[in-house]
């Protein structure tokens, strides 16, 4: 008889990395060139919800009430891998029947999505974990559909601080994340300024590929990225915040060189962001050591990271900043302060 249709809810939060995946070695199954290293930020999340109807009918997913294009998308990719799987499984059990599966997802943030704040990297690992309650996949499973997804969103099914091997098996299947352990540490925070709501100028899959094909100086960052991982999480677990601040600002100053050595060159920071980075170098001298750390991803939106007793300081020493800079561009958008993560 017909199958009765199964619904998932689950809410994954989103993370912003330290160290940057950039430069993929295979496209498409999104195997990355470098180790990377990220922290989940717990209070921005995807609440993501999952239908599948044992059915032929159109795919369909709806993030914050708008409907998405899936013939073609990312998404279709990670139904597409289900679906061969589930056919491999039913080989021989109902041969006579092809797998008629058809996926629903709605989901909600609680954050601008077009904001390039990792909404993909939450999203994709909310599909994923429910793929995973669904059809009962193993966790390397769950791994692997993530990571088709968005390459990001494996560091999403962890909490803390998260490092992507990049794996050395020639099925990929180490190319995994990991938790690091012990990373309770409840006064760091994080802000993630938003300087610019809109789109990206170029999606990272396509930014990555013309890296790789154009620019001498990814080599060099390629082979900087796991001594770069390993300073990063040994600070962390000696508490030595500016230890760790400084490493992140460095990788994210990398990463941006990186994309200007790119040809033609890839330009995702604006003025604003500019005028963030000179900020935080201020503060952080004014005050006589590092306490507080800028990165950017693709695009020119900040996140800071500092301990909860500086974040009122440096909003009132920032907000005053910003506001006798010249250009009413450079009022930052949006500030969203939040806990890294809570367990
Ligand atoms: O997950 P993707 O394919 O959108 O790539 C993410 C790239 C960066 O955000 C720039 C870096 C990272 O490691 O998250």
């Amino acid at each position: 008889g017909r199958r009765e249709s199964r619904v998932c809810t689950v809410r994954v939060p989103i993370n912003i990395a330290l160290v940057k995946y950039w430069g993929k070695r295979d496209q498409t199954q999104n195997i990355p060139l470098n180790d990377s290293l990220s922290l989940t930020i717990n209070s921005l999340h995807a609440r993501t919800t999952l239908r599948v109807n044992y059915e032929i009918g159109t795919d369909s997913v709806k993030i914050n009430g708008k409907s998405q294009t899936v013939t073609g998308s990312r998404y279709q990719r990670v139904f597409e891998e289900v679906r061969r799987w589930e056919r491999k499984r039913k080989a021989g059990e109902v041969a006579e029947h092809p797998v008629s599966i058809q996926f629903e997802i709605t989901s909600e943030t609680n954050f601008p999505v077009s904001a390039g704040l990792a909404s993909s990297a939450a999203g994709f690992a909310a599909i994923a974990e429910c793929l995973q309650k669904i059809f009962g996949f193993t966790d390397s499973q769950k791994s692997q559909l993530a990571r088709l997804g968005s390459g990001s969103a494996i560091r999403s099914i962890f909490g803390g601080l998260v490092r992507w091997r990049r794996g050395t098996q020639p099925n990929y299947e180490d190319s995994i994340a990991e938790s690091f352990p012990s990373t309770h540490w409840p006064s760091l925070r994080a802000l993630i300024l938003v300087v610019d709501e809109g789109r990206k100028e170029y999606s990272s899959t396509d930014g990555m590929q013309r890296t790789v094909e154009t620019s001498t100086l990814l080599e060099r960052r390629i082979e900087c990225c796991d001594v770069n991982i390993d300073k990063i999480c040994a600070a962390f677990s000696n508490r030595d915040f500016s230890a760790m601040a400084d490493m992140i600002m460095r990788d994210s100053n990398n990463f941006h060189a990186v994309c200007m050595d790119t040809s033609p060159p890839l330009m995702y920071l604006n003025d604003v962001s500019r005028t963030i980075i000179r900020l935080v170098h201020v503060y952080n001298e004014k005050n006589g050591s590092t306490v507080i750390a800028y990165t950017f991803d693709a695009g020119p939106n900040a996140t800071l990271y500092l301990e909860e007793d500086t974040v009122q300081d440096f909003l009132d020493f920032a907000t005053k900043q910003l506001r006798f800079a010249e250009s009413a561009q450079t009022e930052v958008e949006e500030i969203l302060g939040h806990k890294l993560d809570e367990s």
